[in-house]
């Protein structure tokens, strides 16, 4: 007997097809309306993206690009793609995009693939430091791939030195320069950076993926007048799907088309294509930038809020979205910490800091960011709030009941900026 509709349903919702799964989604929707979100790489997409990411476009196989694909029936993805690619040049001001890449990773690999050979010099920022995996860690396919050198932050300022990064520009002869990072507090200076790569005749990638909100928003000076490519993903300060895109000058355009499809991707992600279009329309909007604006605002006032606390800030402060606490004269771990922030609803993540002398597992750092909790639309004043609760639990990390007390306060703080209270998988 063939299956019917009746015995494997296409159109039942996910609570009748799978309560299991359904339980936790919505197990999921309430962790994250509950707690506030202080990991400066997440957000929290508009309903509107997560419609257009969970939408029927996830059934269409796209291989190609606009009005050049290998498959029939894409005269709407052609579409949807198109829009998603105009918008996000209008938005940076780019000369060419791609929109296809799943992940940050994958347009960083795209970018790799299409300006290098196996085995090419490439300077970037040190993970230890505050780069990324994909920015040639030893484990990862960049490491292994390619020759790179790594900058650092500088031992007393632990901020980005130029003349450092200049040297051994002189010194490696780069033929890409990665400016970039995970986990910096401090804006970055792509116009210095790319008087180093003109020097040296390198190519110049801007990794935006944590600041493109900011950028978006005027709030970071913006990568693009200065790179030849630049690398971002979309569910971080830009606050769309999870995935990326890639911008580069009409001139690497052939380049990163190619190494993208059918260089390190087959078939793109159309349903997050779609996710992507909508983000990129919601961050061109008036009111994003007061949006990134206020998260900048906000990451000061938590920083000077955890600073007057006898907190330590990694280079003392931030200019962007993020910061990381140094836990050391605490003789505690970022591990310890972010566990026990968790558990008083504060989710924030351990963080080496520069030369760390603990393990990426363990760490003597943990690192906060405002991006989701100033999507909730929280202000200044609850960011003092908040860096004096976190203050309390790192001061007394094993008292249970200034960590109930906490968790009471933070419960008050996301009941008085709900989200998604209309997302419902499954009965409570
Ligand atoms: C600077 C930077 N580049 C690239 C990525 C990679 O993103 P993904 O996790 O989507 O591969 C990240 C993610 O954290 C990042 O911070």
């Amino acid at each position: 007997m063939p299956p019917t509709r009746d015995t494997l349903p296409l159109e039942a919702p996910v609570a009748t097809v799978d309560p299991v799964l359904a339980a936790l989604l919505q197990e999921e929707v309430e962790r994250q309306r509950d707690d506030l979100i202080l990991i400066p790489s997440e957000n929290h997409a508009s309903v509107a993206v997560l419609e257009a990411q969970g939408s029927v476009l996830s059934n269409k196989y796209a291989e190609g690009y606009p009005r050049a694909r290998y498959y029939n029936g894409c005269r709407v993805v052609d579409q949807v793609e198109q829009l998603a690619i105009d918008r996000v040049k209008e938005l940076f001001g780019a000369e060419h995009a791609n929109v296809q890449p799943a992940s940050g990773t994958a347009a960083n690999m795209a970018v790799y693939y299409g300006a290098l050979e196996h085995g090419d010099t490439v300077l970037a920022m040190d993970l230890n430091h505050g780069g990324h995996l994909s920015h040639g860690q030893k484990l990862n396919f960049s490491g292994r791939q390619y020759h790179f050198v790594h900058y650092g932050v500088d031992r007393d300022s632990e901020c980005l030195d130029l003349a450092t990064v200049r040297t051994l520009a002189q010194e490696h002869r780069p033929k890409l320069i990665v400016a970039g990072a995970s986990s910096y507090a401090r804006t970055i200076d792509f116009a210095g950076f790319a008087e180093i790569a003109r020097e040296v005749g390198a190519l110049l990638l801007g990794d935006m993926a944590h600041i493109a909100g900011l950028v978006a928003g005027g709030a970071h000076p913006s990568p693009l007048p200065h790179c030849d490519f630049v690398t971002s993903t979309t569910q971080k300060s830009l606050r769309g799907p999870r995935g990326a895109f890639i911008l580069c000058k009409a001139t690497h355009q052939k380049a990163i088309d190619r190494a993208t499809f059918p260089g390190v991707q087959a078939g793109p992600l159309m349903n997050t294509v779609a996710g992507k279009a909508v983000c990129f329309h919601e961050a061109g909007q008036p009111a994003f930038r007061e949006y990134a604006q206020q998260v900048v605002r906000n990451a000061a006032v938590l920083a000077e809020s955890l600073q007057s606390a006898d907190l330590r800030l990694v280079s003392g402060g931030t200019d962007n979205h993020m910061m990381v606490v140094d836990l050391t004269s605490r003789s505690l771990t970022g591990r310890d910490v972010a566990d026990r922030l968790e558990e008083a609803g504060l989710v924030a993540n351990k963080n080496v800091i520069p030369f760390d002398h603990l393990k990426p597992r363990v760490t003597s750092g943990v690192r906060f960011g405002t991006p989701a909790i100033t999507s909730r639309g929280m202000g200044e004043d609850e960011m003092r709030v908040l860096g004096q609760l976190i203050a309390d639990v790192i001061g007394h990390l094993d008292d249970d009941a200034i960590l109930e007390r906490v968790r009471g306060r933070v419960r008050e703080l996301a009941a008085s900026f709900p989200i998604y209270s209309d997302v419902r998988y499954a009965a409570k």
